[in-house]
């Protein structure tokens, strides 16, 4: 056991130091990481050679407890691996990491497959190690740090998309990659026998176990804070131990992948706290994480960095071969995956094109860190493993940690260059000029106002007014060097950032679902990235696929058809009227008065083609919309009703916050109105999920066929029509196919596509599908459903037995037959 004091002492100044280092890193526009790593390593060497020597004072305590710090693996895993995952996992979108889960799985489990086994391989060819050693480092190496190759997509804008991946990628693979290692360990020291068989096994068991173990966690801790309200400093504090507890149950009690239990309950917390949360208690919870990440993250690479010369003053020279071969092959192998395998596999390009320079920052950004040097020392750490493999597995991987560091991270800036990554996009470059050229009109004018207001002697402002207009004038020299295709481009990026502006703003005000708004802003991301890559064209179709029905609404008419079960498909279509509901509304804003606003930073000949775009997207989500209101008008109307109900309590908010302000009422009273204002609130925003109204007997009832006979039958009828909702657009029959149902329209309506320039339509009380079932022949034309469409189906095993029960249906049906099929 440390003493206390002196433990504490080093722990501050190595905060106070590594906090020092950042203001340094930004100044001399180096790597903060590789800073702090640097330093590390100095200070070991600096304790390494000082302190046996007996310094008095202060300075020579500090180099007694830093030489008594010993990182090791169980610190770094334990310690600081759970904040630094559930740092980044609870920044991700969980919605839009969900959408590319398989990409991202293909990178983080193939991807580290195969480079676990280049790397091995090339590895075990130039050393004397056995092979298990050398896949050992390889599986150790393969784990990438996203932090740099992030932070630089951030500042260059690139595609949304493109980080996510990244992201993605280096937080699955940080599990696979200790899952891979426990495996290999375990053959290393002879626990486990090598099998393909087991190992896949266990692999799947441990990854999935975590994943699920967090989602348990994760949802447990969720149900404990919609209980607790508004109290931030409990809300911080349970999610703090929501990363420990997740991962020390995983790792430790169930053997499970720890890092998948922390990665999964973050992004559960990242993507339903926010609705859990108020808004200010998400910032505070935000800020927080952001702090401990740091802390972690700093106190992580230069305690690391003491390690370093402990290690490489222990390792001999044979090692350089077989440090060089690694560095090459783990290159080469991430050099294969990004440029052979994803293309390969059509991984990248799926969405947005990914450029050849953003590629060579994957390539040249993946850097190793942390998780890396914990597996190390691990290896160091355990008894079974012979001192000769402990010290070459050790050496290898501070090498290739060190290389990426040393190496990797400081010459990436300079690689940017080379792609001219690390200028302005012209585009950007032109809209920087116009916003200059703007706001220094602006000033010019605003000048004459002050010096008005203030009294100011009118010769003082001469100057600076002439140093205003020599930049306006400037600015304004080398314009129009976008062609108008790109300023439309620039435009619509403008115009989609004001659009999530807006979304937020509505759900501040209270108006819109959390729920529904992160939706929505998931749905913004993809919009830019189509925008961005390809302009007007691609931000329609992106958006006309956004209307058309995503995945819950799919998997909702999965269930009721197959399980009866209509649920989960009012549930997903109550959402999309929210989400349609609130695009509108954006939308509208933005065509009546913000793309107006832009005539002074896009040239006029841009703006009309991007309001085109616009009201191109506008006419989709109306249609969407209508279609939604013509089949459930009260619940439309009753959202509306909610909507209004919201914007006045949002008035009434206001009001008693005036007051409080302006001193007439005091905090409890306050307090006391806003309880109930938020219960309302409450009432008001959750909608019950949208019925329907699939009942067979109120669709039987509707159908004019059914009309006349008595209850009796129409109860045995019944029995035999299964209720279907058909949605717009959708084909209910596609000719040619073998049919063994035939439909009954109880309201709505269908196309029968018998020619293409002249579809029958079918209304409310018709039927069709029955000439496959009549004359076992194929449908004979595709049938579409025009809006929400009400069906009952009846399916062959009980057409007969319905037609032979009711003669006069069986006539209507059977003449019906003959219209349809004679020739005309
Ligand atoms: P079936 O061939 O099973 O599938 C396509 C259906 O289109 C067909 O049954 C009829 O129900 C319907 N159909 C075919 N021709 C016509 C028509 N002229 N008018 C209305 N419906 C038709």
């Amino acid at each position: 056991m440390h003493e206390l004091v002196p433990v504490v002492f080093g722990l501050s100044v190595l905060l106070a130091l590594t906090a020092l280092m950042l203001p340094v890193a930004n100044r001399g526009n180096l790597p903060f990481t590789v800073l702090l790593a640097a330093i590390g390593i100095l200070m070991g060497l600096v304790v390494q050679l000082l302190h046996a020597a007996e310094i008095p004072g202060p300075i020579g305590d500090l180099l007694h407890t830093f030489s008594s710090f010993r990182l090791t693996s169980e610190t770094i895993l334990f310690l600081f691996l759970p904040t630094l995952v559930f740092e980044s996992a609870l920044s991700i979108d969980a919605r839009a990491l969900v959408r590319e889960l398989s990409p991202i799985l293909f990178l983080a489990v193939i991807g580290l497959l195969v480079s676990t086994f280049f790397v091995g391989y090339s590895v075990a060819l130039v050393s004397d190690q056995p092979l298990v050693t050398c896949l050992l480092v390889g599986a150790i190496v393969s784990a990438t740090d996203p932090v740099a190759v992030v932070a630089i997509f951030r500042d260059l804008g690139a595609p949304h998309r493109l980080a996510l991946l990244v992201e993605g990628e280096s937080l699955l693979n940080d599990a696979t990659a200790i899952v891979m290692f426990t495996l290999l360990g375990g053959m290393l020291t002879g626990v486990s026998e090598p099998s393909l068989l087991s190992g896949s096994m266990s692999f799947l068991t441990v990854f999935v176990g975590g994943a699920l173990l967090g989602f348990v966690m994760g949802q447990i801790v969720l149900l404990v804070l919609a209980e607790v309200e508004d109290l931030p400093l409990v809300e911080n504090t349970l999610t703090l131990a929501l990363a420990y507890l997740s991962f020390i149950t995983a790792e430790h009690y169930l053997h499970v992948s720890g890092v998948m239990a922390v990665v999964v309950s973050a992004l559960l917390i990242g993507a339903r706290g926010r609705t859990v949360f108020s808004k200010a208690g998400w910032e505070l919870l935000e800020s927080l994480w952001g702090q401990l990440g740091f802390w972690a993250n700093s106190l992580i690479f230069v305690l690391a960095g003491m390690v370093v010369p402990v290690i490489l003053l222990s390792a001999s020279f044979d090692l350089m071969l077989p440090a060089f071969v690694l560095i090459a092959s783990a290159a080469v192998a991430r050099f294969l995956i990004l440029f052979g395998l994803l293309p390969a596999f059509g991984v990248l390009d799926a969405g947005a094109k990914v450029s050849a320079g953003f590629r060579a920052v994957m390539f040249w950004g993946g850097l190793r860190g942390a998780v890396s040097l914990a597996l190390a020392l691990i290896v160091l750490e355990t008894p079974g493993i012979s001192e000769e493999a402990k010290v070459f597995v050790a050496t290898l991987v501070v090498s290739l940690v060190l290389f990426t560091l040393f190496v990797n991270a400081t010459t990436i800036r300079p690689l940017l260059a080379l792609f001219g990554l690390n200028k302005l996009p012209p585009a950007d470059e032109a809209l920087r000029r116009r916003v200059l050229a703007d706001a220094m009109t602006d000033v010019q004018r605003s000048i004459h106002v002050a010096v008005q207001h203030h009294a100011i002697e009118p010769e003082l402002v001469a100057d600076l007014e002439r140093e205003y207009a020599s930049r306006a004038r400037h600015l304004g020299k080398d314009e129009g060097d976008l062609d108008p295709e790109t300023w439309v481009r620039v435009g619509l990026q403008i115009l989609l950032r004001l659009e999530r502006h807006l979304f937020e703003e509505r759900m501040d005000q209270g108006l819109v679902d959390q729920d529904v708004t992160r939706a929505l802003l998931s749905q913004n991301d993809r919009f830019r990235d189509a925008a961005r890559t390809g302009g007007g064209v691609a931000l329609q179709q992106a958006q006309h696929s956004a209307t058309g029905y995503p995945a819950d609404i799919r998997r909702g008419v999965w269930l009721q058809r197959r399980l009866g079960w209509s649920g989960a498909l009012g549930r997903a279509l109550g959402r999309r009227f929210e989400t349609l509901q609130a695009s509108r509304s954006v939308l509208e804003d933005i065509l009546e008065r913000q793309v107006s606003g832009l005539t002074e930073l896009v040239p006029d000949e841009a703006l009309p083609p991007m309001r085109k775009v616009y009201e191109a997207r506008l006419a989709d989500v109306r249609k969407a919309l209508d279609a939604l209101e013509a089949q459930y008008p009260e619940y439309a109307r009753a959202l509306r009703r909610d909507l209004l109900e919201l914007i006045a309590l949002r008035h009434e908010q206001d009001r008693y916050q005036r007051m409080l302000d302006d001193g007439i009422i005091g905090h409890e009273i306050f307090h006391d109105l806003q309880r109930v204002l938020v219960k309302r609130r409450d009432a008001a925003s959750t909608h019950p999920p949208l019925d329907l109204g699939l009942d067979p007997e109120r669709l039987v009832g509707k159908v004019s066929l059914f009309k006349d006979l008595d209850a009796a039958t129409i109860k045995e009828i019944t029995q035999l029509l299964r209720p279907q909702l058909a949605l717009p657009g959708e084909l209910i029959v596609r000719a040619g196919d073998a049919g063994d149902s035939m439909y009954f329209i109880s309201s709505g309506a269908a196309e029968v596509m018998l020619d293409k320039d002249s579809p029958v339509t079918l209304g409310s009380g018709e039927f069709f599908g029955e000439l496959a079932l009549i004359k076992g022949q194929p449908r004979v034309a595709d049938v579409r459903a025009l809006g929400f469409t009400d069906l009952l189906v009846l399916y062959r095993k009980d057409f007969q037995t319905l037609l032979d029960q009711e003669k006069t249906l069986r006539e209507v049906i059977h003449r019906t037959a003959e219209q349809r099929s004679a020739p005309n």
